[in-house]
Order: C-alpha cells, then sequence, then structure tokens
C-alpha cells in the first residue's frame, strides 16, 4: 500500500541525502542539484552551519509560538530587515510558506485599503490558498475553485501601455515578481516596474513584491526589488529564506508594521525558533561566502557560456536562469540528468530552468557548460 498523496511527477530515483550542490540516490549516484528542491537549497544541500544551528537550537527549545518572547525571533527579524535596507522594507512578520507569505500581505492590502479589488500579471504565480490563488494566473489549478476567487483584474506582463488603461485607484494592491519563475524566466525592463511602482504610489494601491524565488541574494542582490529600482510596500519570501526548514517572511514598511494592532496577524508555527535559527544560520551563510556576489558572477558566466547550437539563449538574472531551447528542452533535461545534473522544466516546453544552490562548484559550472555544449543540434 502507498499512502502518501503526491504533488508532483518525482525523478526516476530514490533520493537519499543532500551534500553541497548535490544529491545522492540510495546506490550512491549523485547529481548535481540545478533544480535546488524547487528552488529552496540556497546554501546547499545540509550546509554544515544550518545543520549546527538547528541540532543546538532544536536541544534547547524546539517550538514555542509567540505567546513566548524569544531572543532568537527578535534576532531573526532584524538581521533579515538589515539584509532588506535599501528595499524600502524594514518590519517582519513570520509564516511558514510562500502562499501564506502571499495570503497575509494581500488581506493586509485589503484591510487597510478599504478596496475590494486587487491586481496582477498575466503568468504571475503566487500560491495555493485562496487569495493567493485569485492572483495567480494559472487556470489548471484555479478554475475548479472559480466562484470562490477574489475580484482581480490581470494585466499583460512587461507591457508598458497597458498599465495605463486600468482605474489604480480602484486597486488595493497590484502583486508582481521581479522575475516570473513559473512562467518560464520572464523578465521586464526595470522602467516597467518603475511605472508599476509610480502608479501603485499615486493611487494608494499598495505594491506587493513577491520575491519568494527571487530574494535572498539569488538574482545577484539582495532582492529583486533593488535591482529593478523599487521599493514595495510588502516583499514576500519563502522557499530558500531559512535554507529548507519551513519559512515564510512578510516583510513591510515601517509605516504599515506601526499601524498593526496585536491580533491583526497571527500563525501557530509561524517565527518558530528551529526555523529562525536557520534563517540567522542562512543569512551567516551568505555573508560568510559571499553568496550574493557569487550569484551575480556565475549567473553571469553561465549566460555567457551556455548558448550554442542547443541553448539559444539564457534569461534570468543571477542563479534563477532559464535556458531557451531550439528544440524541445525536454530533450536537454535528459541529457543532463543522463549526466548527473537536476534541472526544472517550465511551462513552456522550449525552457529549461536552473536555480542551484547559491554556492554551486566551479565543477558543477564546467559540468553544464560542457554537458550544454556536447548535445548536437539533430
Ligand atoms: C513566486 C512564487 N510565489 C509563491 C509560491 C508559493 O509558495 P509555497 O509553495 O511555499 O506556498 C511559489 C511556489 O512555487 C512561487 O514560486
Amino acid at each position: 500500500m502507498n499512502a502518501l498523496v503526491s504533488g508532483y511527477q518525482p525523478f526516476p530515483f530514490l533520493l537519499d541525502r543532500g551534500v553541497g550542490d548535490r544529491v545522492y540516490d540510495t546506490s550512491g549516484k549523485s547529481w548535481f542539484d540545478y533544480y535546488g528542491g524547487h528552488c529552496v537549497a540556497l546554501t546547499g544541500h545540509s550546509h554544515p552551519t544550518v545543520v549546527a544551528a538547528i541540532s543546538a537550537q532544536a536541544s534547547r527549545l524546539l517550538f514555542y509560538s509567540t505567546a513566548g518572547e524569544l531572543a532568537i525571533r527578535d534576532q531573526a527579524a532584524d538581521a533579515l530587515a538589515e539584509f532588506a535596507q535599501g528595499a524600502g522594507v524594514s518590519r517582519v512578520f513570520f509564516v511558514n510558506s510562500g502562499a501564506e507569505a502571499n495570503e497575509n500581505a494581500l488581506k493586509l492590502a485589503l484591510k487597510l485599503s478599504g478596496r475590494k479589488r486587487l491586481l496582477s500579471f498575466e503568468g504571475g504565480w503566487h500560491g495555493r490558498t485562496l487569495l493567493a490563488l485569485s492572483v495567480t494566473d494559472d487556470p489548471s489549478i484555479s478554475a475548479p475553485y472559480e466562484n470562490q476567487l477574489a475580484d482581480v483584474q490581470r494585466l499583460p506582463f512587461a507591457d508598458l501601455e497597458a498599465l495605463e488603461t486600468v482605474p489604480w485607484s480602484e486597486f488595493a494592491a497590484v502583486i508582481v515578481e521581479p522575475i516570473q519563475s513559473m512562467a518560464g524566466i520572464r523578465t521586464a525592463p526595470a522602467a516597467w516596474f518603475k511605472r508599476v511602482a509610480q502608479l501603485a504610489r499615486a493611487h494608494g494601491c499598495f505594491l506587493i513584491c513577491d520575491e519568494i524565488q527571487t530574494g535572498m541574494g539569488r538574482l545577484g542582490s539582495p532582492f529583486g526589488a533593488q535591482l529593478m529600482g523599487i521599493q514595495p510596500d510588502f516583499i514576500t519570501l519563502a522557499k530558500g529564506l531559512a535554507s529548507g526548514v519551513p519559512m515564510g517572511a512578510v516583510l513591510m514598511s515601517d509605516a504599515i508594521g506601526s499601524s498593526l494592532a496585536p491580533g491583526d496577524l497571527g500563525s501557530t508555527f509561524g517565527g518558530g525558533p528551529l526555523a529562525c535559527a536557520a534563517l540567522l544560520a542562512t543569512l551567516q551563510v551568505i555573508a560568510d561566502e559571499n553568496l550574493v556576489e557569487r550569484a551575480a558572477a556565475l549567473g553571469a558566466r553561465l549566460k555567457q557560456e551556455l548558448p550554442g547550437p542547443w541553448v539559444q539563449h539564457v534569461r534570468g538574472e543571477g542563479l534563477l536562469l532559464g535556458l531557451q531551447t531550439s528544440q524541445q528542452a525536454a530533450r536537454l533535461r535528459a541529457h543532463l540528468y543522463a549526466r548527473g545534473m537536476l534541472s526544472g522544466a517550465a511551462v513552456d516546453p522550449w525552457l529549461l530552468r536552473l536555480m542551484p544552490p547559491l554556492n554551486l562548484s566551479e565543477a558543477a559550472v564546467t559540468a553544464m557548460i560542457e554537458a550544454c555544449a556536447t548535445l548536437e543540434a539533430a
């Protein structure tokens, strides 16, 4: 009997362990993890600093809710706010996942604005809870819940003119990813993001940057918002925030944080001590190993060296990359798999996604460059 209800088609092997940028199956065979456990293994698998921090915290106090004040929770929030300096957000509320982070940011925007409508973009992916699903452009998962979804207007992504066609003062919030990952590493020029931010600010519409995939240095900048030159009201985080210990966060401006009353937000597990220890260790590793700069440098190298007969073009920034292929990307994915590399598919069958640990090794980079060069165009 197999009792497990599974969400995705798994890799064709039994996963056993992970070390740095590699995962191993039960027979001892290893793969460089360019999939990153779905963009989660920010500091690599089982980084010793993260493991030591969570083991020490587990023996001291495994869990207590926010009813118990904890020094490590305050330290984690302060350290994250410091990392986000320059993105315009200085207050932190901890949750457990990306959908929960977006759900809370959207709810707060509805409550604080008193408005009922939301604005999002084609190709946007924000999670599976009902408000997050409402702003997600994926009918394959949202259609069965059509009657329960919020009132959302969806605009084409990266289209400057379309921004001028909607009544901004009717929207509580606009939600946007600095790079749309699920839709196939779709980017937009900084000028487009700046216009979104300008229109939102001018009309009292909160700007939510979903940085669940793009945040924590992955793009070669602490957050994508900085790369695009915008200061959102909210930044939502999850995925690699605590190196794989489940954690999400809603970062918000001081004005928003100060306007909240006790009880406005809540989460039993959010900000638990184990996750906070993992977050502090993650930030430590990012600083010690210069991971933000490393993501920028490795991304630039891969963008320059991967194009050839198979990879026509590489989209994205830092270590969130989309390989535009000249044939079905599934063939390149199978070739990489056979040469010991995991990668991510996208909705676009001509695109392969790379979202590896930021401390990706030289050996992994060389293996990827060689593999892309050796697959002949058929
Ligand atoms: C951009 C983005 N936002 C939100 C989510 C939802 O995160 P979670 O699966 O942790 O709820 C995802 C998940 O893939 C995502 O990629």
